[in-house]
């Protein structure tokens, strides 16, 4: 089809997706097998059988599980060069990447092992592919939030840190939690975003805005419920990073057809469209852009506004924006 080759052929950016995220279930299995790690599935069919989410928090109970395979400093650089490679095939020019360490270190994985495969295998597909990236610390806003400065300072050291994001389950963990490290992030220098309005409500979107002055939300689709949010995002040209293969797989809309996506563009949003964790969602992220411009009837046009906010919502420099469109 014509808007399946446009797509295809145009050039992307993706900025919301968590490398553990991208974890296929033949990696998974063989790295289970490779590190010893008991994982209740067996099979390749297996794994991907137990893909079938009832919520946020039933999907990040199997996306942990699938994480703890991930031991050594070479499965870290695997599991990015796959995806970095996945990029190329694309035609996604920049990537912004999402990772958990804390999840990694309650495994007993150094962070160093963790930061040494990622940022080896981004500096490769850099320096073969031409693909610019940048790295996103995400603290698990279910977790305790006291040790978050601590490890922000230790990851700064080991290597390049681009910002920091908030993520895990959103719902009786509101932003304010993790007011101070968004603080230090801020006086460090780094950018900030923050995961709201996914379950959690529209005042989640707004203490991530006010209480840790991010740059950029990530879903917000419960942004529509509230008009003088919705404002307040359009006025100020905060975007959103929509990815509406996992809201369907997580249950926020009960079909692609039902996204709000549409309906945000049309309220003047800055929307732009992602693929989260597309190992456990169905798609990466043409797949995302394709099957949601078809079943919301939206054209090419639409497409190219989509990856011209993407550009407008980077965290690079704008000469790099200049060459990425
Ligand atoms: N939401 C919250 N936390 C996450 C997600 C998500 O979609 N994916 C990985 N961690
Ligand atoms: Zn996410």
């Amino acid at each position: 089809e014509i808007l399946t080759d446009f797509v295809g052929n145009l050039p992307k950016i993706e900025l919301h997706l968590h490398i553990e995220g991208t974890l296929e279930p033949e990696l998974l299995i063989a790295l289970a097998q490779r590190n010893g790690v008991d994982i209740p599935y067996k099979t390749i069919e297996a794994a991907r059988a137990a893909y079938q989410f009832e919520d946020l928090q039933s999907f990040l109970n199997i996306y942990y599980l699938g994480a703890s395979v991930l031991r050594e400093e070479r499965d870290f650089y695997e599991l990015t060069l796959a995806y970095m490679s996945r990029c190329k095939a694309q035609q996604i020019r920049h990537v912004e990447l999402f990772f958990d360490p804390q999840t990694h270190l309650a495994n007993g994985v150094a962070l160093a092992a963790v930061m040494g495969g990622i940022t080896a295998a981004l500096r490769d597909a850099e320096r073969d592919w031409h693909i610019s990236s940048a790295l996103i610390l995400c603290f698990e806003r279910d977790r305790d939030p006291q040790p978050a400065v601590a490890l922000l300072e230790r990851a700064c050291a080991l290597g390049r840190i681009a910002g920091i994001g908030l993520d895990s389950a959103e719902l009786g963990n509101p932003p304010e939690k993790f007011q101070e490290v968004f603080k230090v992030a801020k006086s460090m220098g780094l950018h900030r975003v923050a995961h709201a309005g996914e379950e959690g409500p529209p005042s989640y979107i707004w203490q991530a805005l006010d209480v840790l002055d991010v740059e950029r939300i990530d879903h917000g689709v419960r942004c529509l419920e509230d008009p003088a949010l919705v404002r307040r995002l359009v006025d100020d040209r905060i975007p959103l990073t929509v990815c509406p293969f996992s809201n369907v797989a997580l249950k926020v809309f009960s079909r692609l057809s039902e996204h709000n996506l549409g309906r945000m563009l049309k309220a003047g949003l800055l929307a732009t469209i992602h693929s989260d964790d597309p190992a456990y969602f169905g798609g990466y992220l043409s797949e995302n852009i394709i099957g949601t411009l078809s079943d919301l009837d939206l054209t090419a046009k639409d497409a190219l506004l989509l990856e011209r906010n993407a550009v407008e919502a980077a965290f690079c420099t704008d000469q790099r924006k200049q060459s990425l469109f």
